[in-house]
């Protein structure tokens, strides 16, 4: 099993068909499953939610153009996770922007843009196994972080884990079999705006990361 989906990845048609659609509107943008981005000997993956329509989705890189994104990167490069700077005009296929993360790659529980950023449970349960493939193929995985419930219960299920045993909560962390998993509330613009997450409890999850990789 391949990592990343095909580019014209046809196993959710709800998601090819809005794909289609959003191809048909703006033909300069990804509009296709967004690849992981990172280090493939990291031993922190953080998986978030699914692409921004007009983030992940028209750039072609994870949280790259989205507001969520400004937050993630700017946290990643505090804690030493990436070298470069971040631009959030980014594309694929043009000017690249040089951002190179560190010990760290970023993936999505699902890689296509979902209608109102809302997956459905049948294309988080079509996506998970890339997130399988995912984990599978990082051989120094010490540390997974999931932004939100969607992708903190798909890693649970792509371990076979009970939900019930690791229940979602901003700063758990559990011991699965094969690393850590923490999570943390999704970094997007309403869980900032409503004050749910602040600059400061996202920062304090990247301290607790970067502790436990000093281990
Ligand atoms: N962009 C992504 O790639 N993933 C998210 O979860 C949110 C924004």
């Amino acid at each position: 099993m391949n990592e990343n989906p095909p580019h014209d990845c046809q196993i959710c048609p709800r998601l090819a068909a809005y794909r289609n659609t959003n191809r048909a509107a703006e033909r300069d943008w990804f509009n296709a499953p967004v690849p992981c981005f990172g280090d493939p000997q990291a031993e922190l993956l953080i998986v978030g939610l699914a692409p921004g329509v007009t983030g992940a989705n028209r750039t072609g890189r994870p949280f790259t153009g989205d507001w969520a994104g400004d937050l993630l990167y700017a946290t990643l490069a505090k804690f030493g996770f990436s070298e470069g700077v971040y631009d959030r005009t980014h594309m694929i296929g043009h000017i690249d922007d040089g951002l190179r993360l560190k010990n760290c790659m970023i993936t999505n529980a699902v890689r296509c843009v979902p209608p109102q950023n809302k997956p459905v449970g049948a294309e988080i349960n079509n996506c998970r196994p890339f997130l399988q493939a995912r984990l599978a193929s990082l051989p120094n995985l010490k540390l997974v972080l999931s932004l939100g419930k969607i992708s903190h219960d798909s890693v649970l299920r792509a371990t076979a884990t009970k939900l019930k045993d690791a229940p979602f909560g901003h700063g758990v962390s559990y011991a699965l079999p094969d690393f850590t998993l923490m999570s943390s509330y999704h970094c997007s613009r309403y869980n900032t705006n409503t004050g749910r997450l602040t600059t400061e409890m996202f920062e304090n999850v990247f301290a607790g990361v970067r502790e436990r990789l000093l281990k």
